[in-house]
């Protein structure tokens, strides 16, 4: 039974963002100078930046900027409410449903992104923001609502006032410079400062204050400026994957220059099906992970290749972006014939390699996995190709039939088998995805991933061991992960102890929480475990995990402590509810855990898993009567239940 929540763990993994618990230093921004203190000795870097999204990811609100978007007052619709927006003297106000169900006037006082949409921020109780539902688009002038005809409504977990949309803990991060949460677990309160809002120059360079100073006193000087340093292709990416990739932070403290993976795991394609089987995005993802499956970042190319490092724009337009390097001059990239190769179809090299997807309503996002347009795999595994994402009025087989005229055999690529062996899960063919050398690591971390469900068969053990040297610390990780199903085995566990004390972080960190019943949680990678965890306890997700730990430590009163909050917080999530009632049932609290099983019930009906969960507690406590009605009811909802089924069958 405790596998089912095992599983729902990693489902339940949201993109954590933030930064560590600690109180508000008064100091802990002394390195830093500002933006402004750069733009007289930088000024072409710094008039490029400052119109750019980064020095306008957050700011606060402005009559210059906004008053046209709150004057004159208007209302929006959605569902069965109406928002409206107003001034009030000299403030911007979001008329609309607050925690309970009055509408009333929240004061905006700061704005979150710049273009295709912003987003509005009031502050309130104990250091927060939250973020309104209500968004506009400065360029048609339009408010709409974020989540489309996703209603969220009062009390709900994902509601604007509620946790899912609290500024602290998921979106401040990203959107300025040198975030710290400060989140004060004992009291709920959060004490979140930056060093600038938006993101500024030091957010890349780090802290430059030091900088400033040696250069005003060695001016015209030959001398070599120990203050500054140059960063490394791979440590430029990584620096950029920080905030432009779906992960779990680890830290809340990353700084540029250092490893991507001592502070984040990355998501990647695994079983929670956030990218389609050849990589290309299906849910809000950023660019990073999915530049990283692509050969190109194995050969070396970083985003600065295509991207001003200032001004963000891409540094060469249309076609000629791409042919700078395809046209037979730049090592190991492919030549490409522009006539032949795009024959009669008047997309760019962008709109079959980069396919669009609309995220937040209104922001069309390019692709950055550089998959190739394969109708084909939209025949057989329903993934989107980008031919007919264009060509949305021509069938499958029209495209299908093109692309073989066009391409003939190339198209028999082995991206297309490697989305095949992906899709279909075979583990013999993700053994050798697995192994083979020539795969960007990404593609062998996910091969590692799908092998989880196979980990006790031998060969899958075998190879899952053999990629715990790996070179690459996301390879390492995703092996360590995917081998938690087989640690009764002790050649396994004895393998999997050493990776407490892997150089990286984001190995450490899995590494321990895969042996958590037994880690020392004083040694270096307890407390790196630890240290992730208390950066979440501002959610439930961190709340539930903190909970999982302390079952997997025999400490049920202690974890029922944490699901508590979990539930309090989310109170619609049947996997935090399920697990509560199990841990009552277990402390011997009957009464308490049927208690939460009906308000879960109550709360999300079809879920079958709710009764399932009320069958097994019964049946546990002699009821087998009332066991069998609940297992039947978890049927009724979902027939094919199959745990349901199996309860019956023993019973
Ligand atoms: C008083 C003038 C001055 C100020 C103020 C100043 N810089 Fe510089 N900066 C320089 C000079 C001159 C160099 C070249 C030094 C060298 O490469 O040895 C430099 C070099 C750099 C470099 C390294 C460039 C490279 O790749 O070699 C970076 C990055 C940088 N500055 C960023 C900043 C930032 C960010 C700020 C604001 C916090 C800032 N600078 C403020 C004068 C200044
Ligand atoms: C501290 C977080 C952070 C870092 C580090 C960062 N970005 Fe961004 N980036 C953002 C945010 C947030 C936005 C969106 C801002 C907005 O639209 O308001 C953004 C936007 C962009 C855009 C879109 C610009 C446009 O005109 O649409 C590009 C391109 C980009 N970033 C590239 C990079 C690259 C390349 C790096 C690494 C050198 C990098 N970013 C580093 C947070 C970051
Ligand atoms: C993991 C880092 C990260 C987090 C966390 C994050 N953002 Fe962003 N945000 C970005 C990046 C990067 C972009 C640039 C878009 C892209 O990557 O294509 C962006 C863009 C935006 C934009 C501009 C519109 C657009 O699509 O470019 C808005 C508005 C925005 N974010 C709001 C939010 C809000 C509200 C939250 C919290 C609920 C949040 N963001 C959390 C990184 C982040
Ligand atoms: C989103 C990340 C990012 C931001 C924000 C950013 N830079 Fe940079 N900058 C880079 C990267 C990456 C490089 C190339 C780094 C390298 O080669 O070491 C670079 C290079 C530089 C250089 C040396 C090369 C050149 O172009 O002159 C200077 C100086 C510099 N930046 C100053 C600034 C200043 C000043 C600001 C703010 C006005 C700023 N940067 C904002 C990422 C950033
Ligand atoms: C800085 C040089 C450079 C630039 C710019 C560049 N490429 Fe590439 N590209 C490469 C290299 C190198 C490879 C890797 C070839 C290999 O190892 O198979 C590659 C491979 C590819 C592949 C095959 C990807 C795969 O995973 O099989 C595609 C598709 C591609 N590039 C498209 C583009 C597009 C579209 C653009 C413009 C938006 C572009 N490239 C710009 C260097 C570049
Ligand atoms: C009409 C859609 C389409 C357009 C436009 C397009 N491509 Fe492609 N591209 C494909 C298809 C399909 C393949 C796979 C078949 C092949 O390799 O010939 C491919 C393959 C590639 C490859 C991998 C070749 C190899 O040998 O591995 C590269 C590199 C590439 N394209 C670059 C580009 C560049 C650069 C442009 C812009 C000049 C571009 N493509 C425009 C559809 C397109
Ligand atoms: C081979 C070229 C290439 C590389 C490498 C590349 N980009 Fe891009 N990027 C583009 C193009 C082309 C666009 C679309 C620009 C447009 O037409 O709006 C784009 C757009 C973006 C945007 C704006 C939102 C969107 O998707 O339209 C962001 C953010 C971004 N890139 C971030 C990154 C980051 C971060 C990296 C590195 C991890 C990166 N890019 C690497 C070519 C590239
Ligand atoms: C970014 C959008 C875009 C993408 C992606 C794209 N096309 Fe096109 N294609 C066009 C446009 C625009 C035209 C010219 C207008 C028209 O006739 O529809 C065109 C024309 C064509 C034509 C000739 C006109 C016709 O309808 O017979 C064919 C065939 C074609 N495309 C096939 C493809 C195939 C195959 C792919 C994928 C490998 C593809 N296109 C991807 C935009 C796109």
């Amino acid at each position: 039974m405790w596998i089912i929540f095992r599983l729902l763990l990693v489902t339940a993994a949201l993109n954590l963002a933030g930064a560590e618990s600690v109180t508000t230093n008064a100091n802990a921004f002394a390195g830093y100078a500002g933006s402004e203190s750069c733009r007289d000795c930088h000024k072409d870097d710094y008039e490029l930046w400052k119109t750019s999204h980064h020095a306008l990811a957050e700011r606060g609100a402005s009559p210059a900027i906004d008053l046209v978007a709150f004057v004159p007052s208007r209302n929006i619709k959605h569902g069965s409410e109406t928002t409206a927006v107003q001034t009030n003297g000299s403030a911007f106000q979001i008329v609309t449903l607050g925690m309970d169900s009055n509408r009333q006037p929240f004061r905006v006082e700061r704005v979150i992104g710049n273009s295709p949409l912003v987003q509005f921020l009031t502050p309130f109780p104990g250091g927060r923001y939250q973020v309104h539902e209500a968004s506009y688009d400065p360029k048609s002038n339009q408010w709409f609502y974020v989540y489309g005809d996703d209603l969220r409504y009062p009390g709900e977990y994902g509601h604007w006032t509620g946790r899912g949309m609290n500024w602290n803990s998921y979106c401040a991060e990203c959107h300025n410079t040198d975030l710290q949460k400060n989140y004060d677990a004992a009291t709920d309160n959060y004490h979140t400062a930056m060093a600038e809002m938006g993101v500024g120059c030091e957010a890349c360079h780090g802290p430059l204050k030091a900088h400033n100073e040696w250069q005003a006193a060695h001016p015209k000087t030959t001398l070599k400026d120990p203050t500054v340093s140059k960063l490394s292709p791979a440590r430029i990416v990584g620096l950029c994957g920080s905030c432009h990739s779906r992960n779990t932070d680890l830290t809340g403290q990353f700084v540029p220059g250092e490893s991507y993976y001592d502070h984040y795991a990355p998501e990647i394609l695994d079983a929670a099906g956030r990218w389609y089987a050849d990589n290309q995005n299906k849910d809000e993802d950023y660019e990073f992970e999915a530049f990283m499956g692509s050969k190109m970042y194995q050969d070396g190319v970083i985003c600065l290749d295509c991207h001003n490092a200032h001004s963000y724009k891409n540094t060469l337009q249309g076609n000629e972006l791409c042919m700078r390097c395809h046209n037979g001059g730049y090592p190991k990239a492919p030549k490409i014939d522009v006539a032949s190769h795009q024959h009669q179809c008047a997309s760019d090299c962008k709109g079959c390699h980069m396919p669009v997807t609309v995220y937040m309503q209104r922001h069309p996002r390019h692709d950055h996995g550089f998959t190739i347009p394969d109708p084909l795999l939209t025949k057989e595994l329903n993934i989107p190709n980008a031919c007919n994402r264009c060509h949305a009025d021509k069938s499958t087989d029209w495209a299908v039939k093109y692309t073989d005229e066009w391409y003939g055999t190339n198209m028999n690529r082995m991206t297309r088998e490697r989305a095949r062996w992906v899709a279909s899960g075979a583990s013999h063919k993700l053994i050798g995805l697995l192994a083979d050398t020539n795969q960007p690591a990404y593609w062998r971390a996910v091969a590692a991933s799908f092998l989880s469900r196979s980990a006790d068969e031998p060969a899958t053990q075998a190879a899952l061991l053999a990629e715990l040297k790996n070179e690459h610390p996301l390879v390492r990780e995703k092996a360590v992960r995917a081998l938690e199903p087989s640690l009764a085995d002790t050649n396994v566990l004895a393998a999997l102890k050493p990776m407490l004390n892997d150089p990286l972080r984001n190995v450490r960190v899995a590494a321990a929480w895969v042996l958590r019943a037994t880690v020392d949680m004083q040694g270096q990678a307890g407390q790196d475990l630890q240290r992730m965890l208390d950066l979440e306890a501002d959610q439930p997700t961190g709340q539930f995990e903190e909970a999982m730990l302390l079952l997997a430590r025999q400490q049920p009163a202690e974890a029922l402590k944490h699901l508590k909050k979990a539930t309090a917080w989310d109170k619609l999530s049947p996997p935090f509810l399920c697990a509560q009632a199990q841990v009552q049932d277990q402390l011997g609290q009957l009464a308490d855990a049927l208690k939460t099983l009906d308000q879960a019930e109550a709360a999300v009906p079809d879920d079958p898993h709710i009764p399932y969960v009320r069958a097994v507690i019964l049946k546990r406590n002699g009821r087998d009567d009332e066991a069998r009605t609940a297992a039947k009811r978890a049927l009724e909802i979902q027939n094919s239940f199959i745990p349901a089924q199996l309860f019956i069958e023993k019973l």
